[in-house]
């Protein structure tokens, strides 16, 4: 019997539990809520598409009740504000920090075992709060940036190519904001070529723009941030950890020395399997990326002081 549990039952949250139950990620998803009856609603009305998609998956909605999620395998958090147009996720961590941070322990508390997966923006910081507050080993604390990052990069590059996204391979590394975040052009392939062979350099640069600004060009249309890429990315992340699939995705974890960082959670790519992160990948990059990554990291870091500032670590 697997079992995860999605904390928040927000879009993200109910998009995230419904993409686990369709592709039966798991044999029971639990969604909490703090709203009565939301999570409670939207599990039933999942369940009532089970025979209409033919999943066997249970998916059970609860408020506020974490006894209802013990023994979770993974636990993922979507807690806290979406932004709303204009807005910076780095600017919702006054809201979100102390929810991430409660809600975690008390899932915690009835799952020691689990692995946590964090969504909640800001996501690099929510991931570091949860690395530094929790005494987790952190092979089993993972962010999700980078998996909804690296798909929005594979969508954008195969829009370009005029080819199936699946085709493409393509890694975004650094943090998860709108200037820190960094499409790795050099290493994407369509079928084994890279994309430099087959675009423009000003194509290219168009296709890095997109994909940094990918999350605010869907807040600016919607009114409120995106659900369905970001649902199933913390969905594509928990599937390779509880079926023990070894992919290689990157995620915002901890770092240590890797990549010439240490005390900080950002996005690298990891093989993620049933311990969490099995193993942290270096990539060997170019003097341009390292800069680029030395400048990302000391933007996350400067998001991270926050978390001093308002005593929340
Ligand atoms: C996004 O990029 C919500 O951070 C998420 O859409």
């Amino acid at each position: 019997m697997s079992k995860v549990t999605v904390v928040g039952a927000g879009n993200v949250g109910a998009t995230c539990a419904n993409v686990l139950a369709y592709n039966e990620v798991a044999d029971e998803i639990v969604m909490l809520d703090v709203k009565e009856g939301v999570s409670e609603g939207k599990a039933m009305d999942m369940m009532q598409t089970a025979q209409l998609l033919g999943f066997d998956s249970t998916v059970v909605g609860c408020t506020n009740d974490y006894a209802q999620t013990a023994g979770s395998d993974v636990i993922i958090i979507t807690s806290g504000i979406p932004r709303k147009p204009g807005m910076t996720r780095e600017e919702l961590i006054g809201v979100n920090a102390g929810i991430v941070k409660n809600v975690a322990e008390s899932a915690l508390k009835y799952s020691p075992d689990a692995i946590l997966i964090v969504i909640s923006n800001p996501m690099d910081t929510m991931t570091y709060l949860a690395y530094k507050s929790l005494g987790l080993p952190k092979n089993r604390i993972i962010g999700m940036g980078g998996a909804l990052d690296s798909s929005r990069f594979k969508y954008y590059l195969s829009q370009t190519l005029n080819c199936n996204a699946n085709e493409v391979e393509g890694i975004v590394i650094g943090g998860h904001g709108d200037t820190t975040m960094i499409p790795l052009v050099r290493l994407a392939t369509y079928k084994g070529l890279p994309v430099g062979s087959l675009l423009n350099n000003e194509k290219l640069v168009e296709i890095i723009k997109s994909t940094m600004v990918g999350g605010a060009t869907l807040t600016g249309l919607l009114g409120t941030s995106a659900w369905y890429a970001p649902g199933a990315a913390g969905a594509y992340v928990a599937e390779s950890i509880l079926h023990n699939q070894r992919k290689q995705i990157p995620c915002s974890v901890a770092l240590d020395g890797e990549y010439g960082e240490s005390d900080i959670c950002i996005g690298v790519p990891v093989i993620l399997g049933k311990n969490g992160i099995e193993e942290i990948v270096e990539l060997e990059l170019i003097t341009e990326e390292k800069e680029l990554f030395a400048k990302s990291a000391a933007a996350v870091r400067a998001t991270n002081a926050v978390l001093k500032e308002i005593h929340v670590l």
